[in-house]
């Protein structure tokens, strides 16, 4: 059984087997305030984008944990140039690598990269038993309905926070073409700016398609099956 945990913005960890995962790992400045870095233990880390609310305390978690960095050549070559022995396993959009915990594919998201030259991206995670696309901040694009083609995603984690990725029209249109079996809304309520009810956003979801919304509060945990 795969265990999710939600630290609010767009950070997650995900526990299955003994391994655990964490996804933009924004904790220390996080508003939401759940754990502090040191009391989470990743053995991998995903890195999204640059920007402060996703590569947060990715070099402390690093270092303190000798935990995998997996993120872009370009983000990976920024991150080799802060801090010498991170373990780091680049990989780019389209590309997908068997790791020890499951399959990860590299996917498109529209957004900027936080760093020159690079591009932001989402992840596909297949842990055998359940499959989890973490979007990062993206807006909508129609290849989303390619992403779970071969094997259908169990949980999508989609931003619908609006004025700097999707907002819940999109990200229900998103859910759409996704054809996910749930939807985790992520990405909103951070700042003022981003204020969103994620009730409107399931009403939205269970007006377009089958998927079943999941809201999950910061600093709740559930059980992936
Ligand atoms: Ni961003
Ligand atoms: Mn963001």
């Amino acid at each position: 059984m795969a265990k999710l945990r939600f630290y609010g913005q767009a950070c997650f960890s995900l526990e299955h087997g003994g391994t655990t995962l964490i996804f933009d790992p924004y904790l220390s400045a996080n508003p939401a305030k759940i754990a502090k870095p040191t009391e989470v233990h990743p053995d991998y880390i995903f890195v999204t984008h640059g920007h402060a609310d996703h590569l947060g305390d990715t070099l402390e978690l690093a270092i303190k944990n000798q935990a995998t960095i997996i993120t872009t050549a370009e983000m990976g070559r920024f991150l080799e140039s802060q801090a010498d022995g991170l373990k780091i396993e680049p990989m780019h959009v389209g590309g997908q690598w068997k790791f020890p915990f499951g399959k990860v594919k590299v996917t498109p998201a529209i957004h900027g990269a936080g760093i020159p030259g690079g591009i932001a991206c989402g992840f596909l995670v297949d842990l055998d038993t359940v499959v989890i696309y973490f979007a990062g901040d993206t807006a909508l694009f129609s290849d989303m309905k390619l992403i779970g083609r071969r094997k259908p995603i169990d949980y999508a984690l989609l931003p619908i926070g609006d004025r700097f990725t999707m907002g819940p029209e999109d990200a229900a249109d998103a859910a759409a073409l996704l054809g996910a079996r749930n939807v985790i809304p992520m990405h909103y309520n951070g700042n003022v700016r981003t204020k969103q009810d994620p009730r409107d956003f399931a009403k939205l979801v269970a007006q377009c398609c089958d998927s079943e919304v999941v809201i999950m509060e910061p600093g709740e945990t559930i059980d992936l099956s």
